[in-house]
């Protein structure tokens, strides 16, 4: 098990250890030194829906983390202070998985994910221990930049390092691979929040490195990192400071109709090409070409027709940016931000009327290479990849224009490719 130094701690992890000695002072007992764990949030460069559809994802993560200070203790106990919700949640590691719904009834919605977590670790048959922990850190929540993924991956690291016998994450001959722990943090989310997301915030948060993007293949999970490190470049995340509540349930009617668009493409090929036996393995609408899709596409019905159109080419987007990172064109890549933001908000219909705004100011300031909304939609941010001589102008722009067409205040924050999760014992 690699540990990190302790001087290598996130400001997040370290501000959560020192909270840790003042919410949980009482008298329990425990049976190991203070500990952290964390792990980190991310930004996706492009491929936004297309990894429940086994596409192609090219991701981020950055230098914001979710974090755990705290003690194994010498039961079956977890209990977590947060310190964002100013609130005590408590469960137990008993009866695991079988007792997760009566469990996750009494839990605030934070607290199931590590509940979620926990309950998919036992799944797998790995003995847990129980400790006493402040949740902390620094990922904007529910913005886009998957604050409830760096809190799952968080969490295993935290049991990896909390449990006696304890379990190893890390590359080979551990116990878990990082995209074990991405796939099993997957599941946790389904069952924590019930929202039928893909792979991709989880996986992007246990593969984080610095200076790199990671692109991932969603059906086989093969990933390959590549640099990414302009110095002339920033990536800036503004939060359109809207959450709205209808966002699961569209993302889970998005999945289904992506999923009913595969069936009815299948069917139509089927239909005039009985002689193509590779019709046979359509799974996904990764599975469909652009050349099929302009074949067969009006075999659906409008609105999955625009969902599919919009997914499968922004797979493409995905590999042309990936060839447009390795021949250095930003301001390619920048295009291709454009042209996937109109996507979304035209075909994908995930997007709303305040990251249209903060897409539209990005677009008029020069210097400003591309801009589009991130992770689910419906809110949260967007990101912008900016040359740094237009960050102060694009912040400008952001300050003058944003409030007087929204109401709103907007929050923007710079961000850089960071590494993965960790864990070290501090005392
Ligand atoms: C959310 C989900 C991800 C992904 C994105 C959209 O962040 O958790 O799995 O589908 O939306 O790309």
């Amino acid at each position: 098990m690699e540990i990190n130094k302790p001087a290598m701690l996130p400001q997040p992890a370290r501000a959560a250890a020192e909270r840790f000695l003042i919410a949980m002072n009482d008298n329990v007992e425990y049976s190991g030194p203070v500990g952290a764990a964390w792990a980190p949030g991310r930004v996706n460069l492009i491929g936004e829906h297309t990894d429940y559809n086994d596409g192609f994802v090219l991701p981020i993560a950055v230098d914001r983390v979710a974090a755990f200070a705290g003690r194994a203790r010498a039961d079956q106990v977890v209990r977590l202070w947060s310190a964002h919700f100013q609130a005590y949640a408590q469960f137990t590691l008993e009866g695991l998985p079988g007792s997760f719904e009566r469990q996750r009834a009494t839990l605030p919605g934070w607290a199931r994910y590590v509940l979620g977590v926990a309950t998919e670790l036992r799944r797998e048959g790995i003995a847990l221990s129980g400790f006493d922990a402040v949740v902390g850190g620094d990922v904007p929540l529910g913005g886009g930049m998957s604050s409830s993924a760096a809190l799952e991956v968080a969490t295993a690291y935290a049991f990896a390092l909390f449990s006696s016998g304890g379990f190893t994450i890390g590359q080979q001959g551990a116990m878990l691979q990082p995209m074990q722990v991405a796939a099993l943090c997957q599941r946790a989310e389904h069952i924590a929040s019930g929202l039928r997301s893909g792979i991709l915030d989880q996986a992007a948060s246990c593969l984080g490195r610095p200076q790199h993007a990671v692109l991932i293949d969603c059906r086989s999970l093969d990933y390959r990192y590549l640099r990414f490190d302009a110095p002339e470049l920033a990536l800036v995340v503004i939060d359109t400071g809207v959450r709205r509540e209808l966002a699961s349930s569209a993302y889970n009617e998005r999945r289904r109709q992506c999923e009913e668009a595969t069936q009815l493409l299948r069917e139509a090929i089927m239909q005039h090409e009985p002689e193509n036996a590779t019709v046979q393995s359509i799974r996904a609408l990764r599975d469909i070409s652009p050349q099929q899709f302009a074949r067969y596409g009006s075999a659906l019905p409008e609105v999955l027709r625009k969902r599919a159109g919009y997914v499968i080419a922004e797979d493409e987007r995905v590999l042309q940016v990936v060839k447009l990172l390795e021949e250095g064109d930003f301001e390619a890549i920048g295009n291709l931000l454009w042209q996937g933001h109109a996507g979304l908000r035209d075909e994908y219909e995930v997007s709303c009327a305040e990251l249209d705004t903060l897409v539209e100011i990005a677009r008029s300031v020069p210097g400003v290479l591309g801009a589009r909304m991130l992770g689910g939609g419906f809110g949260g941010c967007t990101i912008n990849l900016v040359h740094t001589s237009a960050v102060e102008p694009l912040r400008q722009a952001v300050n003058e224009q944003y409030p007087a067409r929204t109401g709103l205040q907007a929050s923007i924050d710079i961000c850089r490719a960071a590494g993965g999760p960790g864990f070290a014992f501090l005392t």
